[in-house]
């Protein structure tokens, strides 16, 4: 840069300078003795910063003076336009001023945030929509159809334990019942419970969706486990569904390998241990390795055929994967969070970080 250029970068950096303080010295402004104040510190005719800027623009080359003296002449008569602005707002009677001050700057306060489940959910939901899989809902409060029978979980599996899960009244006794749950007057009607997973949301889309699939669905989920630093006695999973001609526990893998880059950073290694769920067969357990450290976030498989039977598919046309996974253990991963209790103190010394 030659030194005429850099001469007159001073002088317009000290305009912008100049403009931003006026600017807000005036808005900040509350009373008249205090925007007289700013009207002498910033247009004070024998001193002041005016003064100053003026003194400055003699420095300013022959060349580049067209320029920075029409820069100067603007941001002079914009900060007198708004001193006048502001006197005629401050001198008007208190009740004409209430509401919006269209003076003021237009930045709206920081009230809240996002909590970091919320947080966690929207970046999900937006990588899997990349993958083509809609986002859709099921309701909280399930009958043991869907929570368990048409998932290939028998009467008699420890699953259905009342002591492990949520049970309600039955459906008949239930006044307010979600739109999708029956109302029925029958005295032995099915049981209903809070949902232990959302893999209830497969059961319903199957239902009413032929093939092929793709869908995700985030929720709360509620089971009386002891309340630890890893487990909640509600939490949020996200469970995944595709079915259609040619889907393979390869499909599977490369899904959640693709998940597992996209969220925690690119080449985020990912193992399968083998496991068991009644509604998947072959079923695994997905662990993914962040810091080091291999975390178990949720278990997945392909969709056994007694599934299918059950909402109506052909196991021998179609095949599918499914997959849960705990939203907590990512959003905890990711952030360092080695409590689960804090995400839902709502402690705002916590929140505020997210
Ligand atoms: C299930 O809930 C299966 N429905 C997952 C599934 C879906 C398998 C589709 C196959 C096909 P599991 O009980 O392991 O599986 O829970 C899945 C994940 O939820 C766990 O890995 C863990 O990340 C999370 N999770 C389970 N219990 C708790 C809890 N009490 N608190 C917080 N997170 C939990």
């Amino acid at each position: 840069m030659s030194d005429e250029a850099s001469a007159s970068l001073a002088p317009a950096d000290a305009i912008r300078e100049y403009e931003t303080a006026a600017v807000a010295a005036i808005d900040a402004a509350a009373d008249a003795d205090a925007l007289e104040a700013a009207r002498i510190e910033f247009l004070g005719r024998k001193q002041g910063r005016l003064k100053d800027l003026q003194k400055l623009m003699g420095q300013v080359s022959k060349e580049d003076r067209p320029v920075i003296g029409k820069a100067f002449n603007e941001v002079k008569t914009r900060v007198e336009g708004l001193l006048v602005d502001r006197q005629t707002a401050l001198s008007k009677p208190k009740t004409e001023t209430k509401g919006i001050d269209i003076t003021l700057p237009g930045e709206p306060p920081l009230l809240g945030r996002r909590h970091p489940i919320t947080q966690t959910i929207d970046q999900f939901l937006q990588i899997f929509a990349r993958f083509g899989f809609a986002a859709v809902d099921g309701p909280e409060i399930e009958d043991e159809w869907h929570n368990f029978d048409a998932l290939n979980i028998p009467r008699s599996h420890p699953a259905r334990d009342p002591l492990d899960n949520f049970y309600l009244e039955t459906a008949a006794q239930t006044a307010t019942l979600p739109d999708q749950i029956e109302p029925s007057d029958d005295e032995d009607a099915s049981p209903i419970l809070l949902r232990s997973q959302t893999s209830s949301v497969q059961i319903r889309v199957m239902e009413q969706t032929p093939p092929p699939v793709r869908i995700v669905s985030v929720g709360r989920v509620y089971r009386p486990d002891t309340i630890d630093a890893t487990h909640s006695c509600m939490f949020h999973q996200i469970e995944g569904l595709m079915v259609g001609e040619d889907v393979t526990m390869a499909s599977l893998k490369t899904v959640l390998k693709q998940f597992a880059s996209a969220y925690f950073g690119p080449g985020t290694p990912i193992r399968f241990r083998p496991s068991f769920f009644p509604f998947t067969e072959p079923s695994v357990e997905v662990d993914m390795e962040f810091n080091g450290q291999w975390m178990e976030i949720g278990g997945a498989g392909m969709v056994d055929p007694a599934v299918f039977e059950s909402v109506g598919y052909d196991p021998e046309q179609v095949s599918g994967f499914a997959f849960g996974l705990g939203v907590e253990r990512f959003c905890m991963g990711r952030h360092g969070i080695t409590d689960i209790r804090r995400l839902y103190e709502n402690d705002v010394r916590f929140l505020r970080q997210f």
